[in-house]
């Protein structure tokens, strides 16, 4: 890292790679102030971590400082009202629009860009950032998509026997089109390329220090008949061990339905062991006063837990809270977390039902070709509309601004770990063994693993907990 300061391509480069665009009087800022140094902690301080680095950003940190350290930990998340005015629905779409469509624009390909209403009028070749509205098949197998920005919407096509036709086209997705107008009746646009968000090609930085650990473990379930009690004190008594990988471990993540909770699903009275939600949690935060007080454990709501369903889900309410030790941290679904520098993208993975309905052919076994789809898309819930309830606020929480280092889901009790373009991904586990559901559906969860990531180098070791059967 000494290298770059001072060095404005490779300060680019840097804030770039953690998908953070620089103003350029913001760059000149760190140049001659020589604030070369403290961009490296910058990407922790939360208004940095946005997306998009200003010069009063900038000036912000030099007069103030990095905001980190001791209240690094404290989690602010807006208190989002549910709603659902026509307004609330533009505003949500319009968020989701922008911070996309800002990504997108960044991409070479994308240069001179315009907007639809111009590009109607247009002749030749043209290029366009708009929101997927509707994709149809017309009678010659060719595929149309309505393609709408903030002001029109124009009918692009994509022909049969292209590779551009074997794109995977998602309802409410944000995709930049490269195309030739054709002024017809209507004018249409015929697709030569689509650009995606996605993120940029990384290679995984290993910092050369010691392995500092965030051990990564999703749906444990607490409460259910199925919950794989053994597994789990297993898990535990390794991490209090003397072996040298247990005690490296300084951060826990339990990514969601930490408990089984109640009517969740017809009948599941008959497959709870503890029935009350709330002495659910009691016992999960007796297992967390086991854990060792040097890690720090976070802990998110899935579609299981108390919380409401809809997300972005807050965090458990103070009742639950004050039940936990005070190295437990509750995080509001979905959350972006920065552990030793590195971005640590948390989310429970509701949407990955949906997800499995639209990539043909995928299913629970290939999970991690949907969470590919997700970054590729910069966004964590594409449909709107489908199996996800997503509360249409103001600001789209599900866009994936910054480009994490690692990516965690659960939710589809999985075991999924990959590496998409130098980002780490994992669908976690879970410890819950099959449910009546999961045998109806002929799914075999692969349960009581636990997926750790060296902060420092960014390798991965993959502990199994699961007793012989
Ligand atoms: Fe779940």
């Amino acid at each position: 890292m000494d290298l770059l300061y001072g060095d404005r391509t490779r300060i680019l480069e840097f804030f770039h790679s953690h998908g953070i665009l620089v103003d350029p009087r913001a760059l000149e800022i760190i140049l001659h102030r020589n604030a070369g140094p403290l961009i490296e902690n910058m990407l922790t301080d939360p208004v940095v971590s946005q997306g998009y680095l200003s010069e009063s950003d900038i000036l912000d940190v030099l007069r103030n400082g990095i905001k980190q350290d001791d209240s690094r930990f404290e989690i602010n998340f807006p208190d989002i009202k549910v709603r659902s005015s026509v307004d609330d629905f533009r505003g949500y779409f319009v968020s989701r629009y922008s911070k996309l469509k800002r990504i997108i624009a960044l991409s070479s390909a994308m240069r001179g860009s315009i907007p639809i209403k111009l590009a109607k009028r247009s002749q030749g070749e043209v290029k366009i950032i708009g929101m997927v509205s509707e994709v149809s098949t017309t009678v010659n197998g060719h595929r149309k998509i309505t393609i709408e920005d903030m002001e029109d919407q124009i009918s692009v096509i994509l022909m049969k026997g292209k590779g551009v036709s074997r794109e995977l086209i998602l309802q409410d997705e944000v995709i930049g089109i490269v195309g030739s107008v054709s002024q017809g009746k209507t004018p249409t646009i015929f697709v030569n390329e689509i650009i995606r968000p996605d993120v940029p090609a990384r290679i995984i930085e290993d910092t050369g220090r010691d392995p500092v650990y965030v051990a990564s473990l999703s749906d444990i379930h607490v409460g259910s008949k199925t919950f794989r009690d053994d597994d789990f004190r297993r898990m535990i008594s390794w991490l209090k061990s003397s072996d040298s990988d247990a005690q490296n471990v300084k951060y826990l993540i339990l990514s969601g339905d930490v408990v089984d909770g109640i009517g969740v699903y017809p009948g599941q009275e008959d497959d709870l062991e503890i029935l009350n939600p709330l002495e659910q949690y009691f016992k999960l935060a007796e297992y967390i006063r086991e854990i060792p007080e040097d890690i720090t454990t976070f802990i998110m709501p899935g579609n299981h837990d108390i919380v409401r369903l809809a997300e972005p889900q807050p965090v458990f309410p103070d009742r639950i809270k004050k039940e936990f030790p005070k190295n437990a941290v509750l995080l509001p679904n979905p959350f972006n977390l920065i552990l030793e520098g590195r971005n640590v993208l948390l989310y429970h993975g509701m949407s990955l039902n949906d997800m499995v309905e639209l990539i043909p052919g995928l299913n629970f076994d290939t999970i991690g070709r949907a969470i590919e789809e997700m970054l590729k898309r910069r966004h964590l819930a594409i449909k709107y509309g489908g199996k996800t309830p997503l509360i249409p606020s103001q600001e789209d929480y599900h866009v994936i601004d910054t480009v994490p280092d690692i990516f965690i889901t659960g939710h589809v009790h999985s075991h999924a770990l990959g590496n998409y373009k130098g980002v780490r991904y994992v669908n976690s586990s879970t410890w819950q063994s099959q449910t009546e559901y999961q045998r109806m559906m002929n799914f075999n969860p692969k349960p009581s693993i636990m997926t750790m990531f060296d902060l420092h180098s960014m390798s991965t070791i993959v502990k199994k907990f699961q007793a012989m059967e």
